[in-house]
This record gives C-alpha cells, structure tokens and sequence, in this order.
C-alpha cells in the first residue's frame, strides 16, 4: 500500500469528473469490499502470530513463517485502486468505516503503512527463528494496524 492513496488520488479526480449519482448505486461496493477482504487476511494471519506470542497455541516455525509471509505480501502490494476518492465513510455512511481523513490528510495513511510493510519484513525475517523472534516483532506490526485504525477508521 506504499504508493497505494496517491494513486487513488490520482484515480480519484478522475471519478470525481465523471461522477453523478453512481455513488448512491454501489459504484464503489467492490473496491470496499476487496480492502475489507484484506484486512481481513491481515487480521487472520496476525491471529495466529498473535496466539503463539501469548501461548495460546504453540509455537510452530513453519506456520509462524508463513504466516508472517502472508503478512509481508499483503503489506507490499500494491492494492491503491482499492481506495478510491470518495469511497470514505462521511460519503457512504454504513457502507464503509475508512475515513475521509484516509484521503484528506494523505500522504499519512501511507505513511503508516509503509511503517506496517518495515515491520512486516522484520517478522517475516524473525518469525521461523523462534518464538522470541515473533514475540520481538509482533509490537511493530500491531502498533501500525492500531495507529491506522485509531486515526482513519470509525468505531464500530
Ligand atoms: C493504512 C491504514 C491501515 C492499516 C495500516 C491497517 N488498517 Fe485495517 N482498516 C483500515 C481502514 C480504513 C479500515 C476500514 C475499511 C472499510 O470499512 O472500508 C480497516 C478495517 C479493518 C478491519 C475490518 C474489516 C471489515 O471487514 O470491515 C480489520 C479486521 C482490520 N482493518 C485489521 C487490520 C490489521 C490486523 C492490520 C495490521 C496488520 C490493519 N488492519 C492495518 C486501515 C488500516
């Protein structure tokens, strides 16, 4: 998601000129639905890191692994277009809980995560090395989810 705002920006005006009511006919449904969906692997994967980390389950290196390889991939694609202007919660209440402030205050939403893609390489380097290596690293990448939601996301 490094690039991943800008380019909606860049795609945002774009929409915008051609925009009329097709907001209200679900225009942007699809494009929510695919970042919900990533977030969603996001919070699966970190699941299971995060129960090896409180003991919950144990400590598998090749499951770490991959998970914290799942992690990684998502947190360096490049899934921009799954942002696009205007798709922000003010716009489509109930629909969505990502904040106009996403695009408003931009480039910060990309800021954190690049933050979240650093962290994500270090578990992903750490993770099948031991449970220490997971435990070290799995702060960094819960504190770039929380930072993201804390200041774009609406509570539900
Ligand atoms: C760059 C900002 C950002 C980062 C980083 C981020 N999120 Fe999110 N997350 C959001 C926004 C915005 C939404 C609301 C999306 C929507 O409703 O359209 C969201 C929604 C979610 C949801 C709810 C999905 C749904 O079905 O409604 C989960 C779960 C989630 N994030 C988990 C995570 C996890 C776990 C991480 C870290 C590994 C993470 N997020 C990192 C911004 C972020």
């Amino acid at each position: 998601m490094k690039y991943g705002f800008k380019l909606v920006c860049a795609l945002g005006f774009v929409a915008v000129a051609g925009m009329s009511t097709s907001v209200a006919d679900g225009h942007f449904d699809n494009a929510i639905k695919a970042r919900k969906a990533v977030m969603t692997l996001y919070a699966w994967n970190l699941g299971q890191l995060g129960a090896m980390a409180k003991g919950e389950i144990e400590y598998n290196a090749e499951a770490a692994e991959i998970a914290a390889e799942n992690i990684r991939i998502l947190a360096t694609m490049n899934n921009g277009a799954v942002w696009p202007q205007g798709s922000d919660s003010t716009a489509l209440p109930g629909k969505t809980r990502a904040k106009v402030e996403a695009w408003t205050t931009y480039p910060e939403s990309a800021e954190i995560s690049k933050t979240l893609a650093t962290a994500a390489i270090a578990m992903s380097e750490a993770a099948g090395t031991g449970l220490e290596g997971v435990r070290a690293n799995i702060g960094a990448i819960g504190g770039a989810c929380k930072e993201c939601h804390t200041k774009f996301r609406e509570s539900e």
